[in-house]
């Protein structure tokens, strides 16, 4: 990266935060109103306006899906005001039915790297572990058995397997997946939606959280693995594909393997910066609180290179805005 680029790099993180606070702004304004479409679909255009003033030549790779599809922010869209050639991965309302529950943890979600770095991963699902940072490298494997890895895990961070929380998403689909981990005596953490957060909740402490496994989205383990990037911490994701046409899809987006077990570096490569802002509470994040003509925003920005991690709290002053803007 060039003097110029690492100086735009550090400018940006702040660039970023904008952009994701204004998409909380704007679906926080669906919060617990039942109606998951329109809480994401604010927190899209919110965002895709938030982006117009970012000095980056921007190309959604990770996005709200195709372009046939999605009217903003689709996969291949050009976004930004020019300047370095970037990467997005976007997840503009990250937990959409927790928004319409009023629930807790949702996000909107940006990772952002020099062009050709980000996994360009359809949106299917990927089958995920993560851990957070200081720990052996390899200590938990995707391949290996679910007890084996709460075994090496365990002893690595000189506990008990009973000590351990793992954080699963709750879906039918898990149900073995549960069956094991309580076998081999583990606690775990059922979420309803929202495994960004789960994964990176695996590299806080405070959280309670040591593992994450499970299926989920593939775009949102593009994600996660960007913040990991930036806070230490490991993870695996192998795409997974439920129709001929997904592999296809996949092979046509540049990956060489499909059934190649991804680490957090092969999804985010390169220098990554990182942006949350909380939509609804959570561990890492306070949600968007609004009275009047004013709200109050909790973000957090990661820079891979520096290791950064910077927390803002932002009062908007909306007297003379409109509610949805920043
Ligand atoms: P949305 O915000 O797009 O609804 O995604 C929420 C989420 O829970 C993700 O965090 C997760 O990766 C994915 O959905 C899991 O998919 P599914 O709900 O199909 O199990």
């Amino acid at each position: 990266m060039t003097r110029q680029a690492l100086h735009t790099d550090r400018n940006l993180a702040l660039d970023l935060i904008r952009v994701t606070e204004a998409a909380a702004i704007a679906c926080s304004a669906w919060m617990g109103r039942g109606k998951k479409n329109e809480a994401d679909g604010a927190a899209v255009e919110a965002m895709r306006r938030a982006f117009d003033t970012v000095p980056i030549d921007g190309t959604v790779v990770i996005g709200e899906g195709e372009m046939d599809e999605a009217p903003m922010l689709f996969i291949g869209e050009k976004v930004g005001a020019g300047g370095p050639a970037m990467d997005i991965a976007v997840d503009p309302l990250e937990g959409t039915n927790i928004v319409a529950k009023g629930a807790a943890n949702a996000i909107a979600v940006v990772a952002l790297a020099e062009a050709g770095n980000f996994l360009h991963a359809p949106d299917i699902y990927m089958e995920k572990i993560a851990v957070g940072g200081g720990l052996p490298e390899g200590v938990v494997d995707l391949d290996a058995p679910v007890a084996e890895n709460l075994r090496n895990l365990a002893r690595a961070k000189q506990c008990a397997i009973a000590d351990l929380v793992v954080c699963i998403l709750e879906r039918d689909r898990h149900a073995e997946l549960i069956a094991r981990c309580r076998e081999a005596g583990a606690r775990i953490t059922l979420i309803g939606d929202g495994d960004v957060a789960g994964v990176i909740a695996t590299t806080q402490p405070e959280s309670g959280v040591d593992i994450y496994m499970g299926t989920g989205g593939a775009p949102e383990g593009v994600i996660a693995a960007a913040a990991l990037r930036c806070v230490g911490g490991q993870m695996q994701g192998r795409l997974l594909y439920e129709t001929e046409a997904q592999k296809a899809r996949t092979l046509a987006m540049g990956v060489t393997d499909p059934n190649h077990k991804f680490s957090a570096v092969e999804m985010a490569r390169g220098d990554v910066l990182f942006a949350a802002t909380g939509v609804t509470s959570g561990p890492m994040l306070r949600g968007v609180r609004r009275s009047g003509t004013h709200a109050v925003t909790h973000s957090v920005v990661m820079r891979s290179k520096s290791g950064t991690v910077r927390y803002v709290e932002a009062h908007h002053n909306f007297s003379t805005k409109t509610w949805a803007g920043n």
